[in-house]
């Protein structure tokens, strides 16, 4: 029966805890900074530390869940890769390029890294691209608008912690766009600063052409009042339009305008973190690489 241990039991982190117990897998030990949270763990006879080189070195788990602030990443990546396990790496991959090219060094030939992109286990994401191979062809134009406000978590405000907005945030478009249209050859980006008191872009409006020859424009704010998402595609042989961003209406249309599928898609994203974690467990269980590696987050990382 596999084991895991848990890095970084914040917000991410305490959602994975509480998946795997659903999933009767067994947390044998947490790292955190934090004391408060650690307590709440040692409670339940889970082995706490605040080191998570100790937790690493001590093992008793075969792969370990990162879920700590991406500037945080490469260290805490790289010992526990080196120490052979399996990782379950938080997106975004780091918080800058260099980061991640040292994970995607330790990583390469290993087969034992999955980092988290949710989109990929998101049964929309997967309907439109399996409607994508199987019907409408390749997408010729993908968009995105997001509009939303500045999340209260403080590290996210700070460059050096987050990576910024399209960093921590907007990854999982960026990498929802590669997972339908392949690698990127260009980028076109502008980023803008409203708010004060942040270090972050609030605002960011990137323009990507695909090795394929395909275009995505994905726009992202986080200055404004109120929230508004919305994201489609126009593909070869049809058109995808969202009204939201993992749940809402949508519509899925041929060439003459004849409806292929309709809906309201109200699924909670919960089902999409089970399936993201069920699939680590299974890589850990069968040897397998995870589908989600280090080619992929270090690709975004690139595009970020
Ligand atoms: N896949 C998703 O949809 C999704 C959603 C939210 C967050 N995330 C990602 O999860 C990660 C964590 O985000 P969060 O929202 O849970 O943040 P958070 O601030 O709520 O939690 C981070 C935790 O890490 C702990 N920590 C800090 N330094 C540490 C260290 N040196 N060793 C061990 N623990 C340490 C903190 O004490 C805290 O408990 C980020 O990479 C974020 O992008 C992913």
């Amino acid at each position: 029966m596999v084991s895991v241990g848990l890095i970084g039991v914040g917000g991410m982190g305490s959602t994975h805890f509480k998946i795997l117990k659903d999933l009767g897998i067994k947390v044998t030990a947490i790292s955190d900074v934090d004391e408060s949270r650690l307590a709440e763990y040692s409670k339940m006879g889970i082995k706490t530390f605040k080191d998570y080189t100790k937790m690493l070195d001590e093992g008793g788990f075969d792969g370990v869940i990162i879920a700590t602030p991406p500037n945080l990443h490469t260290e805490q990546t790289v010992y526990a890769l080196r120490r052979g396990y399996y990782v379950f790496l938080e997106k975004p991959m780091a918080s800058d390029l260099e980061g991640a090219r040292r994970i995607y060094d330790e990583a390469r030939g290993k087969g034992r890294l999955m980092i988290g992109f949710t989109l990929r286990f998101h049964k929309l994401y997967i309907m439109v691209k399996d409607l994508l191979d199987s019907r409408l062809g390749k997408p010729v134009v993908m968009w995105h608008i997001a509009l939303g406000t500045m999340p209260k978590t403080g590290w996210l405000r700070d460059k050096g912690v987050s990576g910024g907005i399209l960093n921590e945030h907007g990854v999982h478009v960026l990498y929802q766009y590669y997972w339908y249209a392949g690698r990127v050859r260009e980028v076109y980006a502008d980023a803008v600063t409203i708010t004060s008191g942040i270090t972050v872009e609030d605002n960011v409006t990137v323009f990507m052409k695909h090795e394929n020859g395909a275009t995505s424009i994905f726009h992202l704010s986080w200055s404004g009042g109120h929230n508004w998402r919305r994201w489609g595609l126009t593909a070869e042989r049809g058109r995808v339009t969202v009204d939201g961003y993992v749940d809402g209406d949508y519509m899925v249309s041929d060439l003459n305008g004849n409806v292929i599928e309709k809906g309201n898609f109200n699924e909670s994203i919960i089902h999409a973190y089970v399936d993201e974690v069920r699939h680590f467990i299974n890589c850990i269980e069968n040897n397998e690489r995870p589908i989600i590696n280090e080619e992929d987050g270090y690709h975004v990382q690139q595009i970020v």
